[in-house]
């Protein structure tokens, strides 16, 4: 999942269906995913899109996530449980398993209880664990010293890599959580410089990579956009230089990639 080259990821994240149902330009997972998968170093789905809509052909890592029970229609998105067995990950042939966790919530100790929970049996069948520092309806909790409380926890449990938010001083979230730490994009953007800002920031203060949705698939042009960050993300271009990778990219028909079987 984080290419050996540069140390780092571009995480494609399409499982928002979970909870969200029908995200806008996501209705049709296949119809999104397959056009990206090319330039993905992962896809993150749930096991139902991984079945109906991901062609096994691909040779994609999966990071599976396996946590969910409440629908945008609860106020309180915190009460999570574990809704896939790790023996069906193992059978999906995924590379990682994630799971949200909802600290300074109702549920937090629930969450962080499942999150011991996968930790201990991915340990029996060798699956990394991903914690996902959701923030739910919260969004005033997104900053440094909520959010690198959050990854702490989760690192203290054991999992292999945290995805969180970027924030104002993310360097403090960074430095205090010793496994690699992702970071989401949430809700889209207003400019694709916007984006390609946050993607830079990230990645300066330490962040191995990105777990991205829908600020990729909801632009006019996600193959630019998914390419824009991967040269940040894996050539360490500046976000002008991103911008030039974005605009030739957008002027490119995409090329219709087969899978590659290897
Ligand atoms: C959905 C998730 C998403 O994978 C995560 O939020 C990344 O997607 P986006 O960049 O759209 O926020 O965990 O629950």
């Amino acid at each position: 999942m984080i290419k050996p080259a540069t140390g780092r990821s571009v995480m494609l994240a399409c499982d928002h269906g979970y909870f969200m149902g029908p995200t806008h330009r996501l209705e049709n997972p296949r119809k999104t995913i397959e056009p990206l998968l090319p330039y993905a170093d992962t896809l993150a789905v749930t096991r139902g899109v991984l079945r109906s809509s991901v062609d096994p052909k691909w040779d994609t890592p999966i990071l599976l996530r396996v946590s969910g029970g409440a629908s945008i229609l609860k106020d309180d998105l915190s009460d999570e449980e574990i809704t896939t067995s790790m023996k069906d990950a193992v059978r999906l042939n995924v590379s990682a398993v994630a799971l949200s966790v909802f600290v300074g919530t109702q549920h937090e100790k629930q969450s962080l209880v499942n999150l011991s929970r996968l930790v201990d049996e991915g340990e029996e069948y060798g699956m990394p664990v991903m914690a996902i520092t959701a923030v739910g309806k919260e969004l005033e909790k997104r900053d440094a010293k909520y959010l690198a409380l959050a990854c702490r926890v989760s690192a203290e449990i054991g999992v292999q890599i945290v995805k969180t938010y970027y924030c104002e001083n993310f360097s403090k979230v960074v430095n205090g959580t010793p496994v690699p730490l992702v970071v989401a994009g949430g809700p889209k953007l207003n400019t694709v410089d916007d984006v390609l800002n946050l993607v830079y920031n990230a990645i300066q203060d330490g962040a191995v990579g990105v777990d991205m949705g829908r600020n990729i698939w909801q632009n006019d042009h996600p193959v630019a956009m998914i390419n824009a960050i991967r040269s940040i993300v894996h050539e360490d271009a500046t976000v002008k230089e991103a911008l030039q990778v974005f605009s030739d990219n957008m002027i490119t028909e995409p090329k219709k990639v087969e899978p590659q079987i290897h």
